[in-house]
């Protein structure tokens, strides 16, 4: 791994623990004005302090985060679909390599649909950018995107990340699931987790901690921190199960000070 690819790793895995929280706002590629997200600067600005990266789409980095903001950047480069369309997870490559390298991206991001009709066509998206991101020295996040009639088992998302991996992805986005150790064990690079749709805060932190357990090396959570009646607290909260070893009864107590 050269110089680059390990000085923009970096910036996105802390290397005193090794861990990591990515904030990730990026919904709106495919959902548009998501619940929590109508003005995404007013919500995310506030929540940077706690996160280590940030998820999104370049359209929402130049509209809503200031230049000067110091958080580094995973740009979402996959996409072309939505939630209305006929082909949901059909994406394909919707930011060039030149641009995610202007926006400084430290890292992009990519969807894949494994088992889905349109697996190969997202497959080879990635590949394709994963040879142009490590030209560069660019980490490629594979996001393991599940469709809705899909099944989220230990089976499916080990088959899915080891793929993602296999295929040249340096970090894997997963879902938490049941038996999540066997997937951690089969992957050889680091995973982190989805938040998925909105549960009780309480149900949320447990999965992140259960995750952390399992070998997660963190978390890249939306809509349980931006729909949660508390987002600061929910990022305070996460920190702690992820940097500071903290059970999630522990940061339940803290997601509740000062509600
Ligand atoms: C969509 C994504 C989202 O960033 C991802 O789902 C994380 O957000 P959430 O915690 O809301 O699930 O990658 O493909």
């Amino acid at each position: 791994m050269d110089w680059g690819m390990k000085n923009r790793l970096s910036k996105i895995i802390k290397p005193k623990d090794g861990h990591t929280v990515m904030l990730a706002v990026d919904h709106g590629y495919f959902m548009g004005p998501t619940t929590g997200l109508e003005n995404l600067g007013a919500m995310v600005n506030p929540l940077l302090r706690y996160a280590d990266t940030l998820m999104l789409t370049r359209g929402a980095l130049r509209n809503y985060i200031a230049p000067e903001v110091d958080i580094p950047i995973v740009l979402r480069v996959s996409g072309g679909t939505s939630i209305v369309g006929k082909e949901l997870l059909h994406e394909g490559t919707v930011v060039s390599i030149e641009d995610a390298i202007r926006l400084n991206a430290s890292g992009v991001a990519y969807s894949i649909l494994v088992g889905a009709e349109f697996e190969r066509d997202t497959l080879l998206g990635m590949t394709q950018y994963i040879d142009e991101a490590e030209r560069y020295g660019i980490p490629v996040l594979a996001v393991t995107a599940v469709g809705r009639d899909m099944v989220k088992d230990a089976k499916y998302l080990s088959l899915a990340s080891r793929m993602a991996a296999e295929l040249g992805a340096t970090i894997v986005k997963t879902y938490f699931c049941p038996g999540f150790e066997k997937v951690v064990d089969s992957c050889p690079v680091p995973i982190v987790i989805a938040g998925g749709k909105k549960t009780p805060e309480k149900e949320a932190l447990q999965m992140a901690y259960d995750a952390i357990q399992a070998g997660a090396i963190g978390v890249d959570m939306g809509r349980n921190i931006f729909q949660s009646e508390n987002p600061v607290g929910m990022m305070k909260a996460v920190q702690v199960i992820v940097h500071k070893k903290a059970t999630a009864k522990e940061a339940f107590d803290i997601f509740n000070e000062k509600k």
